[in-house]
């Protein structure tokens, strides 16, 4: 059972006070930094641990420890004896304090030795051992906190804490959210959350709300299923917001998560998910290619468009999809059918692929432009499929029936730009971009303005996570709600 702490960070009493009441609402335990109040006195801690109905954790870190304390030891001394005196539940000290000694032997107390580490996650050997030196001062818990320089480093916190009842760990930094939100699966005993975007007292932490209400944490226990995003952004991924909630309303135990890295990471990652037994993935820029090295298998589809957008964990064989045709053609097939029609492809990458391939089986008619012309070429040639000029625009979207934009132009953070000008376009055509972020891309309101009807991107990317769920659960979700969350998310309010 996992305890999530929120540590209230505030510079003055008054508005300490008021965080401890907000943050009493989410979370299972409080921590007060000393260390970050200005006007603290060993008076005013009396005030702050008086009628408070969550447990306290007292901590007053030293700046050489990265908090922000540099007064004199026996003042610190004089604060956490007074916290005591005042009845807080446990007090956190560090593992190297001169004072370990005389806060371990208080009896009124609960004591948590801690080890940071800001520059990097150490071996598991290096931990353990870290772990023996702080339990032979017989504290009452033990928490070892790392910097995740790679996603990696997350498993030697989870082997760290194998078969330990006493210890809560995770990492610092981006990559190593992981092990913040997975603390129930693998036994912490607290994970720490902010009170708010902004009141993060250490690299990494995720709001309360965010832990709660997307990843839902308290639900997650040993059993949990793990799936994720493996990407280089894949922090800004929406995937998410789309299935964590589904997961809920289903009562699956899921919970999907970003896996943040970077080429080097990849190789060494597949091995910790084998290891794990992790569930399956999504798999998105720039390693959609690169991932079909790492898995035991891949269906014919995948292998067509030659990338893979799903990992399924199926009996510990690791079978690669992909979804985003199946996205695209089902976006499609809500306001139209699909074959014989006459469809132009703007651009010649990856999703253009993918597209290409989707469109062929359903027999429709396709014509592929792009501004590198010697690739629309290419994937004419391997698609048997027809390719032109962009330049020709305009006539070819009078020629055809559907016109889909697969390019990156109007792309946040470049929204406002479209490949395609409003007088290229021509009415009664319907029109689709595959970019969803903004939602109402300028390629959209342009074909909008010259008559024609659209799809915008949130519908291919909602139909390729419903069919990757479908993949990772056996469980079809429905459409609307994964809609829902996802415009909940992009409203701003999870
Ligand atoms: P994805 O996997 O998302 O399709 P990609 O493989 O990098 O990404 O493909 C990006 C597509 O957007 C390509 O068709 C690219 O055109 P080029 O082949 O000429 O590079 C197109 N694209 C990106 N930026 C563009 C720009 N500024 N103008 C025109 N086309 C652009």
């Amino acid at each position: 059972m996992t305890d999530i702490c929120v540590p209230i960070v505030a510079e003055n009493v008054e508005k300490v006070k008021s965080d401890i009441k907000e943050a009493e609402k989410h979370a299972d335990l409080i921590e007060i930094r000393l260390d970050f109040i200005k006007d603290m006195t060993k008076e005013k801690i009396k005030e702050l641990l008086n009628g408070n109905n969550k447990k306290i954790i007292i901590t007053c870190r030293n700046k050489k420890d990265r908090g922000n304390f540099d007064g004199a030891e026996e003042e610190k001394l004089e604060l956490l004896n007074a916290s005591i005196e005042s009845g807080c539940d446990y007090i956190d000290i560090e593992n190297d304090s001169k004072l370990l000694n005389q806060i371990i032997e208080n009896k009124k107390t609960k004591t948590i030795v801690s080890y940071h580490n800001f520059d990097e996650t150490p071996s598991l050997e290096a931990l353990n051992q870290k772990y023996n030196e702080i339990k032979s001062k017989k504290p009452d818990s033990i928490k070892i906190v790392t910097q995740a320089n790679s996603i990696n480093d997350n498993f030697i916190i989870f082997e760290l804490l194998k078969g330990k009842d006493d210890l809560t760990a995770f990492c610092m930094g981006i990559k190593g959210q992981m092990s913040r939100i997975l603390a129930p699966k693998y036994n912490s005993l607290l994970t720490f959350a902010s009170l708010e975007d902004g009141k993060e007292s250490a690299s990494g932490q995720i709001s309360i709300k965010e832990m709660k209400d997307l990843y839902h944490v308290p639900l997650l226990d040993k059993d949990t299923n793990v799936l994720g995003v493996i990407g280089k952004h894949a922090e800004n991924s929406q995937s998410k917001n789309m299935h964590n909630p589904v997961f809920v309303n289903k009562k699956l135990n899921y919970v999907y998560i970003p896996f943040k890295m970077d080429k080097e990471e990849v190789n060494e990652f597949m091995k910790n998910f084998r290891k794990s037994n992790f569930a399956g993935s999504s798999v998105t820029i720039p390693h959609k290619e690169y991932i079909m090295d790492f898995l035991d298998g891949i269906d014919e589809t995948a292998k067509a468009i030659g990338a893979v957008n799903t990992i399924v964990n199926e009996q510990g064989r690791l079978t690669g999809y992909n979804t985003d045709y199946y996205g695209a053609v089902s976006a499609l097939k809500e306001k139209t059918s699909l074959s014989g029609k006459k469809i132009l492809i703007i651009g010649a990458g990856g999703a253009a692929r993918a597209l290409v391939y989707g469109f062929k089986k359903e027999n429709s008619e396709i014509t592929v432009i792009n501004r590198t012309k010697e690739k629309a070429q290419k994937l004419a040639d391997e698609f048997e499929i027809k390719s032109d000029e962009l330049s020709n625009a305009k006539n070819l979207i009078n020629a055809n029936d559907i016109i889909i934009n697969t390019t990156s132009i109007g792309m946040h953070p470049n929204a406002g730009e479209s490949i395609i000008k409003e007088d290229e376009f021509v009415s009664g055509k319907l029109v689709m971009d595959i970019v969803y972020n903004p939602l109402k891309t300028k390629f959209v309101e342009n074909a909008q303005k010259a008559g024609c009807e659209v799809i915008m991107g949130d519908k291919m990317l909602i139909y390729q996570a419903a069919g990757q769920f479908e993949l990772w659960t056996k469980n079809r979700p429905e459409f609307e709600e994964m809609q829902n969350a996802l415009q909940r998310a992009i409203r701003g309010d999870l």
